[in-house]
């Protein structure tokens, strides 16, 4: 397994659509186990492919506490359904040290390929529901801050452009 660099918001490839991945390589799993490996190595709880440069649908994600390992690898995921919006605080493994409330469905049901290529349908609730639709949003180009408010959107990428000229980013 290795480390893979993780790119940092302003990176055009967090705002591209990724493709669908048809085929599960060798190459597709060993960038699976590189991303855990990457994920686990970094204070985040989900990396998805464009994170690490890769403009695929798949990511990775692990919410288990106190180092106990319980991944999802989730290759060309969709949310089916979604319920009861809440609002936690949120970051991104492409935003250090930048937190801040979004609100998400609380439970939802997603449909996703596994390694082997079987079809796994989910139900799933709270903080791991919540990393998913952060995760697969990523997949679509999007980011937890196009969740805020304009001028709180704005305030993130003052401190981001600052944060790049001090080469902090
Ligand atoms: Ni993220």
């Amino acid at each position: 397994m290795a480390q893979l660099k993780i790119v940092k918001y302003g990176d055009s490839v967090l705002r591209q659509k990724t493709k669908e991945i048809s085929d599960i390589t060798m190459e597709i799993k060993q960038l699976a186990y590189d991303m855990l490996d990457t994920m686990y190595n970094a204070p985040g709880v989900g990396l998805a492919a464009p994170q690490v440069g890769v403009s695929l649908q798949m990511c990775v994600i692990d919410v288990s506490p106190n180092g106990k390992k319980h991944p999802f690898i989730l290759i060309n995921p969709k949310i089916i359904s979604g319920e009861n919006k809440i609002e936690l605080e949120e970051g991104c493994l492409s935003f250090p040290g930048i937190f801040e409330l979004v609100k998400r469905y609380d439970k939802i049901i997603a449909e996703y390929l596994d390694l082997d290529g079987n079809i796994n349908r989910v139900e799933v609730i709270g903080f791991l529901a919540k990393a998913f639709q952060h995760e697969i949003d990523h997949l679509n180009g999007k980011v937890f801050i196009d969740y805020l408010a304009a001028w709180k959107r704005k305030n993130i990428e003052k401190e981001i452009k600052k944060r790049k000229k001090g080469g902090d980013w």
